[in-house]
């Protein structure tokens, strides 16, 4: 069925371009509400840059980006920040000389209403409390992650911009981290998330889009890529003809690890088949 209201986000012909290179090629996409979205593709495709022009940290040099229906494209990144959209980036960013509670304090936007705050943070991640006090740096990489995602949930998100939550971490704690995301749904949070791990992301996701070489090859239901399913005999559908969300989180546990050439055939395959 789909939805009468406008889709949260909406993506539409976004281009974006370094000097005279071409990062993303009329790419478009739409989120509603309570889903979550994987946008998967290999080294260099574009991800990045797509969730950071969405946050408002590039301007696009054409297409729109639409939030409740409303053209945010030329709003500064701090205002977008102020209206919900939220994003962890690539490589965690956290700030070294400061301790894990000051990282996280750093992501509280005091005007914006919701149930995140640093009681609920700590409460999400036990193991944070005894630690509040430590330098960042002392941490590992899968708890700076989830300090990363603990500074993001402060802000209280509508939507929550995942860059590569798995980088550099083994697949336990990668998967202790993607379990995480149905509380974060469930707490009103929207996700677009980019990935290399095509199982984890498309293990969570109820949609999911391919991008190659800046430019989307294909997009369908998650389930449609997931290891254990058949190749599409033919392209996936359009976007927009999407159940709206699908609140049951089914999908292989098997133990094949996505990677950036998994990524790519992947997107090959459902682009050429
Ligand atoms: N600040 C920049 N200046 C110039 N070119 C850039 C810049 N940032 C990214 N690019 C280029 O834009 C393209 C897309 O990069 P982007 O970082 O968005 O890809 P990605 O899919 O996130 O890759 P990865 O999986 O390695 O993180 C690449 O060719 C990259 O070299
Ligand atoms: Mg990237």
């Amino acid at each position: 069925m789909r939805s009468d209201k406008a889709p949260l986000l909406e993506v539409d012909r976004l281009t974006v371009r370094y000097g005279l290179l071409e990062a993303l090629s009329k790419v478009s996409l739409t989120l509603a509400a309570g889903e979550t979205v994987a946008m998967i593709g290999a080294n260099g495709a574009g991800k990045s840059t797509l969730l950071r022009t969405i946050a408002g940290l590039h301007a696009p040099a054409a297409g729109i980006i639409r939030l409740d229906g409303l053209d945010i494209t030329g709003l500064p990144g701090h205002r977008r920040v102020a209206a919900g959209i939220v994003m962890v980036p690539e490589g965690r960013r956290l700030f070294a000389s400061l301790t894990l509670e000051e990282n996280l304090l750093i992501g509280a936007i005091p005007s914006r209403p919701g149930a995140w705050n640093l009681a609920r943070v700590l409460e999400l991640f036990p193991w944070m409390a005894a630690r509040r006090n430590r330098p960042i740096v002392y941490l590992s990489g899968g708890e700076q992650q989830a300090v990363a995602i603990g500074r993001a949930l402060m802000a209280n998100p509508r939507l929550l911009l995942i860059d590569e939550m798995s980088l550099g971490l083994s697949p336990a704690v990668v998967r202790t981290l993607y379990d995480l995301l149905p509380e974060l749904l469930a707490a009103g949070a929207s996700i677009l998330l980019v990935e290399q791990d095509v199982t984890q992301a498309l293990r969570v996701s109820s949609w999911a889009h391919c991008l190659l070489g800046g430019s989307r090859s294909a997009a369908g239901p998650a389930s449609s890529l997931r290891p254990t399913s058949k190749p599409p005999t033919s392209g996936w559908p359009a976007p927009p003809a999407r159940p709206v969300r699908t609140s049951t989180w089914s999908g292989s546990t098997r133990s094949f690890r996505g990677s950036s050439s998994a990524a790519s055939m992947h997107c090959l395959r459902a682009a050429f088949h």
